[in-house]
């Protein structure tokens, strides 16, 4: 598996998509500056620095699977040079820096530097992230460690943001910290866009009224179908699991992630809804299948919950999206409909329920898809048209937290 993934590197392709990751690592490969392989005890012994980025996903009860990291750590334990700095990229539980370092004077009987350096960039922007961060946050023990990791980051932190230097433990909770919080917003905006369709508000005019106010702001506070991905999901169920080995009851953390599970049904609540239940005769589109914009990535996406509920309602279900139709075949196999433009999925259906955000569904061809749809019914998980404007071409609207146009 790894080999594969290696192979295909070598051959100048990526393995997911990232945009602008490919024009990098062609250019630096082409520039002898990178080079991939799975010979860990060569690559080891030409490096100071070794990065660990391997997958952390939640195990039993949402608590971080930490069996890639012991794997590598085992793996290489043999071949690391003396003055080796290991550096964990990955966000792992409080005390894995502690545990990591341990392990290693165990394999090798040496005191090696186990530095944390939790890593913020988001996919579908990953590399703009990546030169350009808010802050860096570097856990270490010795000052030495510290003042290497901050000579290497001195090049991406020109302008005034931060090298943060603190106890590992410390790195290592600011991840799951700013995973959660960020999660919270998200959960936050979406229980009020709930209470607003019930109260007759509108959730676009409380986001403004809101985000207005300096100490609040804009960010992360954009209702929609719930929020997905490889990160959020098993950050607030990682911390979640570690507060109750601590013996402390996570009641916020427990929350946003049951109000996040409940939001990803909500499409599918209104579709049934609208159909009285009865689905096995409907032909259903879905645009947008990946957790965001910008990325192939369907780990635990909104998307997936409403294909499942819909299959299970024996509904056709045709379905769009620009990067992630592979990962979703892997799935489904033939179960959907793959539907190779964007168009072409509306054809014969009776509702188009929309879960991704990307741009090329911001201004569609309303007075075609009302032609080539069976039915004009749109179920927008991410309120991506004004519902008047809705109205107006003729369509059955319904959003987040905004009053349905019927
Ligand atoms: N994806 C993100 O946006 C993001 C952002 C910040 C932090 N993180 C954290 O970074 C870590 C990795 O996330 P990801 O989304 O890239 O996961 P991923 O599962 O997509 O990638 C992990 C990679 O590690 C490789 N791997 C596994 N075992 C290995 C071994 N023994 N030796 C070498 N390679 C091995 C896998 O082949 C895979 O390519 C996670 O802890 C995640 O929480 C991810």
């Amino acid at each position: 598996m790894l080999g594969r993934k290696i192979d295909v590197l070598n051959r100048g392709q990526i393995p997911i998509y990232e945009p602008g990751l490919a024009e990098l690592v062609a250019r630096n490969v082409a520039e002898g500056r990178l080079h991939f392989t799975t010979d860990l005890a060569a690559a080891a012994k030409q490096s100071r620095l070794v990065f660990l980025g391997v997958g952390t996903p939640p195990g039993k009860d949402g608590k971080a699977d930490l069996s890639a990291l012991w794997g590598v750590v085992d793996q290489l334990a043999p071949h690391l040079r003396d003055d080796a700095i290991v550096i964990c990229k990955s966000t792992v539980p409080v005390g894995t820096n502690a545990k990591t370092a341990a392990r290693l004077k165990e394999l090798t009987g040496r005191d090696i530097d186990v530095a944390s350096n939790p890593e913020f960039l988001k996919e579908g922007v990953a590399i703009d992230d990546f030169m350009k961060p808010d802050r860096v946050v570097v856990g270490a023990r010795r000052q030495e460690v510290i003042d290497v990791l901050q000579e290497l980051y001195q090049p991406y932190l020109r302008t005034d943001k931060p090298f943060l230097a603190m106890s590992p433990e410390s790195a290592e909770m600011t991840k799951y910290a700013a995973n959660s919080l960020l999660s919270t917003k998200i959960s936050f905006i979406n229980e009020i866009a709930n209470l607003c369709e019930h109260a007759g508000a509108d959730i676009n005019d409380i986001r403004r009224g809101i985000g207005h106010d300096s100490r609040i702001g804009f960010a992360f506070l954009f209702p929609g179908a719930g929020y997905g991905g490889s990160c959020f999901p098993k950050d607030v169920r990682a911390l979640a699991a570690l507060a109750r080995e601590y013996g402390v009851e996570p009641r916020m953390l427990n929350a946003v992630h049951t109000v996040n599970e409940n939001q990803k049904t909500v499409l599918i609540q209104k579709i049934e809804r609208h159909f009285a239940g009865k689905l096995s005769d409907k032909a259903i589109a879905i645009w947008g299948l990946a957790f965001k914009p910008g990325t192939d990535d369907i780990r635990e996406a909104p998307a997936l919950v409403l294909i499942d509920r819909l299959l299970a309602a024996k509904a056709t279900v045709r379905v769009f999206d620009p990067e992630a139709m592979q990962n979703v075949r892997a799935i489904y196999g033939d179960r959907l409909v793959y539907c190779q433009r964007r168009d072409d999925a509306l054809r014969g259906v009776d509702a188009l329920a929309i879960c991704t955000e990307w741009k090329q569904f911001v201004h569609p061809d309303f007075e075609e898809m009302r032609h080539v749809m069976r039915q004009p019914i749109i179920f927008d998980g991410r309120n991506l048209y004004n519902p008047q404007r809705m109205r107006v071409a003729g369509f059955t609207y319904y959003s987040i937290g905004r009053p349905d146009v019927k």
